[in-house]
């Protein structure tokens, strides 16, 4: 019992003082960050006369406040409620602060945070370091002080700041700037920087170390839209970048690989579980994008699947990788706790790129994914609440039927050579 203790503190232990050490000390952000952001869902819709419950409004982010509540996501750990772009006053006020549109946020931002502090929630907003955001209300250059202590004085909790109209190469020094600022005000504030995405879509690799020291989390590549090639996309650039990417996630700084885009109009209920997976493996944030309002059900189980959740936010905060591509269907997996003599857990999760209509039935062995633990594993599929539990050594074959474009995730707990040989009571 205390050897297994003992194992269990020693690599919590390094890579807390990894991230103490060579990542930003701003004490948020020790597993990956989750919660909901309106811009995939709502983008810049501002036409409040048409789309009164729509609209980006006061009234939209309380009604969500209210659902992130009361249908269990916040219980799931989704916290953080985050305004994107095109909240603001197109002008700054008199005394050249940022200040939100008067007609759809007419008690103020403070008022809003209030309301969502007082859910127990956290209240995230969205700023852009150029000259002016991405949808042209005004950018932060030159206030970037005054914005920050606007932020804080609001009760901001994650602050998104994006890098529209900047030049990508000088990108960088502003959001270490930026950094400063949010510091001083002393406020813990979680900082998402989208200058990587600038830079990496230029074809210039950003400097991920400076990034460690300055973001907790950072948006490496294209914005996500609501379709599964952009998901596809998205995943096969990270695994074709994961040797230089992965090394920088972990406790208090993330590689983002953009929101969730379950339950909008563009993915299937498979496609929907084949991103809730590989998120999950690739440590990535959780932030939801989905009218919670009108959320279909299955959806609104695939997100708040708690065995998925849990291997998001394994306290190691290792960032899954892509193994193996076998017949078509490609195989991540993220080691977990427990750690055991024998080896890691791991978390394995299956992506099918066919499309030939009938559930594939695919068969690997952890020995095919380069895992190990002399002890064996037991395998615990987290989409299927009731399946039984079953023990598998290194080279015995695992077998998952999964449909066409969609997704698996199975669990491996490593079993500790004290353990009995049944499985009961695990
Ligand atoms: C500011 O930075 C210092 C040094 O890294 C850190 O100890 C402190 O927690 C930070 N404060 C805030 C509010 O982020
Ligand atoms: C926030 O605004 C609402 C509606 O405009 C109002 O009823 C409430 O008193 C305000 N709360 C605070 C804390 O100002
Ligand atoms: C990247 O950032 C680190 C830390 O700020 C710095 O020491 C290093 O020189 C930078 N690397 C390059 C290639 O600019
Ligand atoms: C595993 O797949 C291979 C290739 O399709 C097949 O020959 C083999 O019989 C399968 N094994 C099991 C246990 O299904
Ligand atoms: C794994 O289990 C299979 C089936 O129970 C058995 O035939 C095989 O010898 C085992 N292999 C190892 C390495 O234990």
């Amino acid at each position: 019992m205390n050897n297994r203790v003992h194992n269990l503190t020693v690599p919590l232990l390094f890579f807390y003082l990894l991230g103490s050490v060579f990542g930003l000390d701003n004490g948020l952000g020790l597993t990956p960050p989750m919660g909901w952001m309106h811009w995939q869902r709502f983008r810049c819709l501002i036409d409040c006369e048409h789309y009164p419950d729509e609209c980006i409004s006061e009234k939209l982010f309380r009604s969500i406040a209210d659902r992130m509540v009361e249908d269990g996501y916040l219980a799931a750990g989704y916290e953080y409620v985050m305004i994107d772009d095109c909240w603001a006053s197109k002008k700054r006020n008199a005394n050249g602060r940022l200040e939100p549109d008067p007609e759809r946020f007419p008690s103020g931002i403070k008022n809003l945070s209030d309301y969502i502090h007082d859910k127990g929630l956290k209240f995230g907003i969205y700023g852009d370091y150029g000259t002016y955001t991405c949808a042209g209300y005004p950018g932060s250059q030159g206030h970037l002080k005054v914005d920050a202590d606007t932020f804080a004085e609001w009760g901001v909790d994650y602050l998104k700041l994006d890098g529209c109209h900047i030049d990508y190469k000088k990108i960088d020094i502003g959001y270490i700037e930026m950094q400063k600022h949010l510091n001083n005000t002393g406020r813990p504030i979680m900082f998402s920087c989208s200058w990587p995405d600038y830079q990496e879509e230029m074809g210039m690799q950003a400097n991920y170390t400076a990034l460690q020291q300055t973001c907790n989390l950072w948006r490496n590549w294209k914005d996500i839209e609501d379709e599964w090639a952009s998901v596809t996309g998205i995943v096969d650039w990270f695994a074709l970048n994961q040797n230089r990417l992965a090394p920088f996630a972990g406790p208090g700084h993330w590689n983002d690989p953009d929101m969730l885009i379950i339950g909008d109009y563009g993915l299937s209920y498979e496609q929907s579980k084949a991103q809730m997976a590989i998120w999950a493996i690739m440590a990535a944030p959780l932030i939801m994008s989905v009218d919670l309002r009108t959320i279909e059900p299955k959806f609104r189980d695939i997100l708040l699947n708690k065995d998925i959740i849990a291997v998001n936010q394994d306290r190691l905060g290792i960032q899954g990788r892509f193994i193996l591509r076998k017949e078509k269907i490609d195989i991540w997996t993220k080691p977990v706790l427990p750690k055991e003599e024998g080896g890691h857990s791991y978390a394995i999760a299956l992506m099918s790129r066919r499309v030939d209509g009938y559930p594939y039935r695919l068969n690997f062995t952890m020995a095919e994914l380069g895992i190990k633990n002399s002890n064996g594993f037991v395998l615990k599929d987290l989409y299927k609440k009731d399946a039984p539990l079953k023990e598998i050594n290194d080279s015995e074959p695992i077998i998952v039927r999964i449909k066409p474009s969609g997704g698996e995730i199975l669990l491996a707990t490593a079993k500790p050579s004290s353990t009995p040989a049944t499985v009961e009571g695990i």
